[in-house]
């Protein structure tokens, strides 16, 4: 093994005071507004950092969690179907500004939790102590954002419009009951992203963590608890199969919001009895290229092309998962992207100026190992210094080339450090890749050509949901729409666009006699519905 990974993983007494975490075990749920006690079997939280100890290097155990059973799941549906009351619930009939100051309570005391939960971060999911702070604060704006987002939608409803002899009222209604799961590469930041506009507009839930970043949720129990009544937000445990799927077969959920898999979306969809009754919201698979033409400026590109496909050891949906490089700057290119690679910084995630971290899905690096070999066998070399190389849990990137259509890492998505690199020649060759593809979520095009990129950008425009140019691939800003095509998405999401996806307009429509007016006018002034209003908040 060569010294860049000897040494990366520490002894105990080396990790620094502040970012230590002892075994918690967690037995606690919550089910219509109480934290319930589970006395059953426990799901191991195994962090993905090893710790030397003497000649040995051993693997972390930092917790437990509580395996449910699908009765205590539908113990939980209940809560919120009752909670929801067939849509006459104390939540979905509360007023936006009421819901709104809910949301803001639950927002300050989950503020108070960043450093219990920005540390788990570090230790569930190897996220670097600064990308692990960033997710969190890019949660608390996601919300404060979806709160204004709010208040301009409610500004915009307060008022009655006239339409061929018609006035009308139209507003965003909830839809029902939501199930939010999230994946283990944003646990916090994605599955928020759903949860909070799902509870904002009026829906009750039940949320299941991810796979892994199980325990970074258990902070926040009691501000989940404490901020809304009971039933409208309920949080289970255990495995998907045991729970989520008895939930799907009862046909009382309404909307499906789930980040993972396409597989994993199809099998629980399926469940659904009344799947015309179900609305789902989904980020799945993702195989973005880039694709870097002649005249591209290769300093910029190569940065963006490093921080796309390595960023979060390439663990992103939207990271860059194969890279289409020009046959005349081929070789230039994989130097400069080699050297960039070499810059990054192996270590644990509090390290300072750490880059590349241990990977938390058992049997990832086994993975990506037989990827590589897989390409190997079809021609492709390992292009850079110790690249592939692995001790339990790490692997270092390992960059791919000359990689051909015969090798599985040309359509599977990866999700790991593999940097599959593609020459051509042809303009044809990288327009069919993405048209041919299963996937259709974001490319990048590297280039100063106008006209070409102009060319590149109407070939993807009806195959992806994002066309970058000069720009690796990413879902921010949260104010864009964030989908994609094909396997990679169903809806929408922004910030806006989340509110409208848990929503529904109704509106109330009379037509505009005298009479008519009088009554709606009564209604109004003497703010006689909570619907039919032209109040607004400020
Ligand atoms: O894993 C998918 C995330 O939505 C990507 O978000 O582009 O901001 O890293 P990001």
């Amino acid at each position: 093994m060569s010294k860049i990974l000897a040494d990366v993983f520490p002894e105990a007494v080396a990790i620094p005071e502040q970012y230590r975490v002892s075994y918690q075990e967690q037995r606690e749920y919550l089910i219509n507004g109480e934290l319930r006690h589970w006395p059953g079997a426990l799901n191991t939280v195994q962090s993905p950092v090893y710790v030397k100890e003497g000649d040995e290097i051993k693997q972390q155990v930092i917790g437990a969690t509580p395996l449910l059973t699908a009765h205590e799941a539908l113990h939980a549906l209940n809560a919120a179907v009752d909670a929801y009351n067939l849509g006459h619930g104390r939540w979905p009939a509360m007023s936006v500004a009421e819901r709104i100051s809910h949301i803001e309570k639950f927002l300050e005391q989950m503020r108070e939790q960043r450093d219990a939960v920005v540390k788990l971060l570090m230790w569930e999911i190897g996220k670097t102590l600064k990308d692990s702070e960033k997710e969190f604060d890019r949660t608390c704006d996601y919300i404060v954002d979806t709160v204004k987002a709010l208040k301009e939608l409610d500004r915009n409803s307060a008022k009655l419009i006239e339409e061929q002899g018609f006035m009308a009222q139209i507003r965003r209604v909830p839809l029902g009951v939501a199930l939010c799961m999230g994946p283990f590469n944003y646990p916090l930041n994605e599955t928020f992203s759903t949860l909070i506009p799902a509870l904002i507009m009026g829906n009750t839930v039940v949320f299941k963590p991810a796979k892994y970043g199980v325990l970074l949720i258990r902070p926040l129990l009691k501000a989940f608890q404490e901020s809304f009544p009971p039933g409208v937000i309920n949080i289970i445990y255990g495995k998907g199969r045991d729970t989520v799927g008895a939930l799907m077969e009862t046909g009382k959920i309404d909307v499906f919001a789930f980040i993972g898999t396409n597989k994993g979306a199809n099998d629980l969809k399926r469940l659904h009895p009344k799947p015309h009754r179900l609305k789902s919201i989904l980020g799945l698979d993702a195989k973005n290229p880039a694709l870097v033409l002649p005249d591209a400026d290769l300093d910029q590109t190569v940065s963006e092309c490093v921080t796309g496909s390595l960023s979060f050891n390439g663990q992103r949906c939207t990271a860059l998962k194969i890279l289409f490089v020009h046959k005349s700057i081929v070789n230039e290119f994989i130097e400069r992207f080699n050297a960039e690679v070499e810059k990054l910084k192996p270590g644990m995630p509090w390290d300072s100026g750490v880059q590349l971290t241990p990977l938390p899905e058992p049997g990832k690096a086994d993975y990506l190992r037989g990827l590589v070999e897989d390409a190997k066998a079809h021609g492709a070399k390992i292009m850079n210094l110790h690249g592939g190389e692995i001790l339990h849990s790490f692997f270092y990137p390992a960059v791919l080339y000359p990689v051909n259509a015969n090798m599985n890492v040309y359509r599977e998505e990866q999700f790991g450090p593999v940097v599959p690199i593609v020459p051509f020649e042809k303009d044809e060759e990288a327009i069919q890749y993405v048209v041919n593809s299963n996937f259709g979520q974001q490319v990048s095009i590297f280039g100063n050509d106008s006209k070409k990129i102009a060319m590149y950008i109407d070939m993807f425009t009806n195959q992806v949901g994002r066309i970058n140019v000069n720009t690796q691939c990413q879902r921010g800003p949260d104010s864009f729409p964030f989908n994609g095509r094909k396997d990679s998405a169903e809806g929408t999401l922004s910030v806006a666009d989340a509110l409208r996806v848990f929503s529904i307009r109704t509106l109330v429509a009379t037509k505009s006699t005298e009479a008519n007016k009088q009554i709606i006018s009564t209604i109004i002034r003497n703010r006689e519905s909570v619907f039919l209003s032209t109040d607004y908040i400020m």
